[in-house]
């Protein structure tokens, strides 16, 4: 039993965390020996995911292959597992989370609540002016691919502003994904694995707090109410079902003053649950592994009544691993989990869980170890006394 892991960044390296208790044997294809994961895998092959050969390679190394990001080519994964070697999950459920304009088209055809949208690929326009009159401005453009952590998400507020990051996109040859502005009350992610013959689990939905568009706390179970996360839950399960995803999926979701919206999918595992390597009977990692190599799945139980993430950056001012660790160590409370890489400002360096009985105890100690760390603590971020 041998998993390939595609993209060496954070969540391959905790993939193999897991993988070495289990006894499953590794192979990470990265883009350079000095990607987190490269650093700890004993079976390395370097290269690219949109390189067909390097592919192969990784594809003739290994039982199964699986993913730590989406931006890779779907068509020769095809190939791929049109030549018999598995990849889960398979590009006809990847594409939902590898294309926002795709998944729109399909969730929303299926009935599941979204915000509106319009697609507007190369070569083709829509009248902005109309459409700002119908939703009101600002709109927000998205790249329909290539996105991640915020970046490829525009607040534009006017037509000619608009107009002009349109234009850049389609100079790239990206399809523009326009939604309406929702009014976001709550951002929440609903996490579940399922495995190849459809057996599903989902762990407990949570609310994470987003900055700038990146994710910088997650909080189990957060202000939700429980029939919000009923209805969550229920349309991540729905979701999985319908485009019979294998391994660990998050769907990302606004809680609006009319109920819930689909924001967007990712099929792997997802920083709004990192909480599940200190507050679950399972984490997402240890799930996607089990999934992936279709094992039976681990109970997503919560074993504490709250618990805390809070991710890790860089600050203007890089603090020295030692002192930083010296800190956060000192927090009694605190797991912390670092990816091995070096520090610069604005990077997501890694995180800090903590799980207990007090709902505001794990959340001032998680961000205590974080700040520890450098973190800088954002304006948006309130309530926290450290
Ligand atoms: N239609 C919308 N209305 C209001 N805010 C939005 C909308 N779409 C996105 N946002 C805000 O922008 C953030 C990033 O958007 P999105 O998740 O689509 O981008 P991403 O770059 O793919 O994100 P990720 O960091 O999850 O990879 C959201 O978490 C939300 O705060
Ligand atoms: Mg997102």
């Amino acid at each position: 039993m041998k998993v390939g892991i595609v993209g060496g960044g954070q969540l391959a390296r905790m993939m193999l965390e897991e993988a070495s208790r289990l006894g499953i044997d590794t192979v990470v294809l990265a883009e350079s020996p000095e990607d987190g994961a490269a650093k700890v895998c004993a079976e390395v092959l370097i290269g690219h995911p949109a390189d067909r050969s390097a592919m192969a390679s990784l594809a003739s190394a290994c039982d199964v292959i699986t993913l730590d990001h989406e931006l890779v080519d779907l068509e020769i994964i095809g190939d791929l597992i049109a030549a018999g070697h598995p990849v889960w999950p398979a590009p006809s459920a990847l594409i939902y989370a590898v294309d926002k304009a795709e998944m729109r088209t399909t969730l929303s055809e299926a009935g599941l609540p979204m915000p509106r949208f319009e697609i507007v690929p190369p070569g083709s326009s829509v009248d902005l002016d109309e459409l700002g009159q119908r939703w009101g401005w600002p709109l927000v453009l998205k790249a329909a691919r290539g996105g991640y952590d915020g970046k490829g998400v525009f607040i534009v507020g006017d037509a000619d502003e608009a107009a002009s990051t349109l234009g850049e996109l389609h100079a790239q040859g990206v399809t523009g994904l326009f939604e309406e502005r929702v009014e976001i009350e709550a951002e929440l992610a609903a996490l579940v694995v399922r495995r190849p013959n459809g057996e599903i689990k989902a762990w407990p939905v949570v609310e994470t707090a987003q900055v700038a568009g990146v994710c910088r706390e997650v909080l189990v179970p957060g202000d939700l109410s429980a029939a919000i996360a009923e209805k969550a839950e229920a349309i991540a399960l729905r979701v999985a079902d319908e485009v019979a995803v294998v391994g660990v999926m998050a769907v990302e979701l606004f809680a609006t003053a009319d109920g819930l919206v689909v924001n967007e999918l990712a099929m792997r595992p997802h920083n709004s649950g990192h909480w599940t390597q200190d507050g679950a009977s399972t984490s997402q990692f240890e799930n996607h592994l089990r999934a992936v190599l279709d094992l039976p799945l681990g109970s997503t139980e919560m074993s504490a009544r709250f618990v805390a993430s809070v991710n890790v950056f860089g600050g203007s001012e890089a603090i020295a691993l030692e002192e930083g660790l010296l800190g956060a160590l000192d927090v009694p409370e605190a797991k912390v989990h670092l990816y091995g890489k070096a520090s610069r400002e604005g990077r997501k360096l890694g995180h800090v869980n903590v799980a207990g009985n007090d709902g505001s105890m794990v959340r001032r100690a998680a961000w205590k170890a974080a700040t520890a760390l450098g973190t800088p603590m954002p304006d948006e971020i309130r309530g926290v006394e450290l």
